[in-house]
């Protein structure tokens, strides 16, 4: 089923956006939508470097530069409209897909293996012990 991920203007200019979703077998991952200079503009990847296990974006957005995504360990960059990387330790490695499309200005999730399951990433609404104890007040 097509499910509107966000605005395609929500999508930096030079990073990624953060979204998660269910594969099929109901593990939960995290995808990026980053822009692409091919049609339609966008594309949308797991947020896993393929070398080793790894985020590329951590949360505050990816690193890019002239349209690759950079990897944070160790500075593999992958082409983000293709996926693929020529270069350091993933070079012959790709990213995994996510099938987007673009309708009415929204990414629009339409692949059959992934159902959206919410914007940001997995740990962002972690209510966890960190900054604000419910015992404190
Ligand atoms: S973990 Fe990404 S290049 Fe090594």
């Amino acid at each position: 089923m097509a499910e509107t991920i966000t605005a395609v203007s929500e999508v930096p200019e030079n990073s990624s956006y953060l979204f998660s979703v269910e594969d099929a077998f109901t593990n939960e991952r995290e995808a990026i939508i980053v822009p692409c200079e091919d049609d339609p503009g966008v594309e949308a990847w797991i947020n896993d470097c393929p070398h080793e296990p790894q985020k590329l974006d951590r949360g505050s957005g990816a690193a890019m530069r002239d349209g690759e995504i950079i990897c944070p360990k160790h500075g593999s960059m992958f082409d983000a409209c293709e996926g693929g990387c020529g270069n350091g330790p993933a070079a012959g490695m790709s990213l995994l897909s996510v099938d987007v499309e673009v309708a009415d200005s929204d990414v629009v999730l339409v692949d059959n293996d992934y159902e959206f399951l919410k914007t940001g990433g997995l740990d962002d609404d972690d209510s966890g012990p960190s900054s604000t104890s419910p015992l404190s007040f």
